[in-house]
């Protein structure tokens, strides 16, 4: 939902800023643009598109500013054009600021900048902030900012510089995700720390309500008041080849592979009982599990097995639905927030307000230092590395690892279910050692404009991943549902083009499920299963079959979801579609 960086330093901050621009373009890739601090004058350049239009279009200048911030744009207000592109400049072109964020009252605040006879050029909100700035300045960049920040409402991150301070980059986070990279004679500001993993390991995440005031030679945290703040830094072990492709022909490919590893590495954090947590998920009246897209998924399998092996209620409510509902909560629940970047909006902000009612807040997060982390009692982290793929695959059976793990965690067979647990990423492995045939399958299915996936019980939600995967990057409309559901209407969707992809381990629920296929089948429909090897049975209902490796039932998520994330990848990849990058899509959103 954009990206924005600033770098102050003795490097050309051009290479700088492009090339965190680059890892940064999953948050929003619709237009880019940079400022520069050329011999005392502001330069801007901004384009259409990709950043590699940005670079296209700065080959061959000579660019030797060693100041800049930038930007990677997911329009919120205004249209996708160079005039709307960040960075904004001010009136007479002596401020310049890129911005991640919405400011809800900017048509107001635009009234009053305009009422003071200065030109408001794009149709953005964020060309109000850098007027303010320019109109509060006095001489000092963070002063301006200071009695900026009290104007504006809504969620914001932003880097700003001005030309008659030359050195110096002023940043601020509320509400949107803002990290400091602290090097030798040179500063860095980013929306995510994996931006920076070329240039520094050492980060210190800023919380909302934080400036950072960034030279060469050092960085001061300020609080919205002006009072200085001391922080500590933090190592990242994040190395640069995770971040990098390694081969494959997208992150997402990548990612996928790389589930037996990290599904290990996590699992591995929750073996010992070291990380137990300060309290008994029993005590509790309830689980409330919040989250969005994929993690929201991975939450309804978690509500199996928590009310399979602890025994509380669960409920699983999409964020955006739990933060404006009446749902009754206190402090005999606990609230599980699962988010791989810990910063979308939805699921902060509805599990901040359960927290405020009294509930117990838990988060399972991927990125360390992330808003969402920070902002609850407790967090438990999925060791999935960076995920640059803009569809979540690695984070999404990561998370299911620390779903199981902390299921268990009381549970008196632990130690048993455990073994299970770690039988699980070579058997992932299995199943990666079959991509071809998954990828013959798919290419089946190219030309289908429709797909419905079920499942029943703990398939249920790996459908609706499945589908939800296929949706994203191969624009195919794709729906997941119960399959015992489908009787009660989708059935009627099912004729000889419609192919079924339906998620068949041999389960408590396995009879249940072959009579939906025949009910299927029966109306002719192409039905693509995912079931446990040799299964001839499965096998002779099934138009095209993919076999996992058999395993203890409640884990079989783990294993049917890798061959769903490989479908849809090579469908999107056969088509020619941005797998890691889909359109109208962003990595981590942080608006409402
Ligand atoms: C789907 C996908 C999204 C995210 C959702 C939540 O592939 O990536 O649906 O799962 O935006 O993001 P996090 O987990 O960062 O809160």
């Amino acid at each position: 939902m954009c990206g924005i960086v600033g770098y102050t330093g003795k490097k050309k901050a051009i290479f700088v800023l492009l090339e965190a621009l680059e890892r940064l373009e999953y948050r929003g890739y619709d237009s880019s643009g940079v400022a520069l601090l050329e011999d005392g004058k502001i330069f801007v350049e901004k384009k259409v598109g990709k950043i590699r239009e940005l670079i296209r279009s700065l080959w061959g200048k000579q660019l030797d500013a060693t100041l800049g911030i930038g930007h990677t744009r997911w329009a919120t207000h205004g249209g996708v054009c160079e005039l709307n592109a960040h960075p904004h400049t001010d009136q007479e072109g002596r401020f310049a600021l890129v911005h991640n964020g919405i400011i809800e009252n900017y048509r107001e605040l635009k009234e009053f900048i305009t009422s003071k006879g200065i030109e408001y050029k794009s149709e953005t909100d964020t060309e109000a902030i850098v007027h303010l700035i320019s109109l509060n300045y006095d001489g000092d960049l963070l002063r301006a900012v200071l009695k900026t920040i009290p104007k504006l409402r809504g969620a914001y991150a932003f880097a700003v510089f001005t030309a008659f301070e030359p050195g110096r980059v002023v940043g601020v986070r509320y509400g949107s995700p803002l990290v400091v990279g602290l090097g030798e004679g040179e500063n860095f500001l980013a929306s995510d720390i994996p931006a920076l993993i070329p240039f520094t390991k050492n980060i210190i995440p800023l919380e909302d309500g934080e400036i950072a005031d960034l030279t060469p030679e050092g960085v001061s945290i300020y609080d919205f008041e002006g009072n200085p703040k001391v922080k500590e830094s933090i190592k990242i072990h994040w190395d640069i080849i995770s971040a990098e492709k390694g081969g494959f022909k997208h992150f997402m490919l990548k990612e996928i592979f790389e589930q037996p590893r990290v599904v290990g590495d996590t699992i591995k954090g929750y073996i010992s009982r070291d990380y137990e947590l300060p309290f008994s998920l029993k005590e509790f009246r309830r689980i409330l599990i919040t989250a969005c897209g994929t993690s929201y998924h991975a939450g309804l399998i978690g509500k199996y097995w928590l009310e399979k092996f602890v025994g509380v209620p669960v409920e699983v409510v999409y964020a955006s639905e739990l933060r404006y509902a009446d749902t009754p909560i206190g402090p005999q629940d606990l609230v599980i927030a699962i988010s791989q970047s810990g910063e979308t909006a939805d699921t902060r902000f509805s599990a901040l307000s359960a927290k405020e009612k009294g509930a117990k807040l838990l988060s399972i997060v991927n990125v360390m230092g992330s808003a969402l982390s920070r902002e609850s009692d407790y967090t438990l982290y999925t060791h999935a590395g960076p995920e640059i793929g803009v569809a979540a695959t690695k984070t999404f059976t990561c998370q299911l690892a620390v779903l199981f793990s902390l299921a268990i965690s009381e549970h008196p067979e632990r130690e048993k279910l455990m073994d299970e647990l770690l039988k699980i990423p070579h058997l992932m492995e299995e199943v990666l050692s079959k991509s071809e045939s998954i990828r013959e399958i798919a290419l089946k299915y190219t030309k289908s404009k429709n797909t419905l996936y079920l499942g029943r019980r703990l398939s249920y939600p790996v459908a609706l991943e499945g589908a939800l995967k296929l949706k994203e990057i191969s624009y195919v409309h794709a729906e997941g549902y119960p399959a015992g559901e489908m009787k009660h209407g989708p059935i009627a969707l099912i004729d000889e083009n419609m192919p079924v992809v339906v998620v068949a381990p041999r389960d408590r629920v396995y009879e249940k499920i072959l009579s939906n296929i025949e009910e299927v089948l029966a109306r002719k429909g192409m039905v693509i299963s995912v079931g446990f090897e040799g299964d001839e049975g499965l096998q002779k209902l099934s138009r095209d079959f993919m076999e996992v490796p058999k395993c203890h039932e409640e884990l079989s998520p783990f294993l049917t979801v890798v061959p769903l994330q490989l479908f849809a990848y090579y469908i999107a990849d056969y088509l020619g579609l941005d797998v890691d990058q889909p359109r109208n899509l962003a990595k981590t959103v942080t608006v409402e």
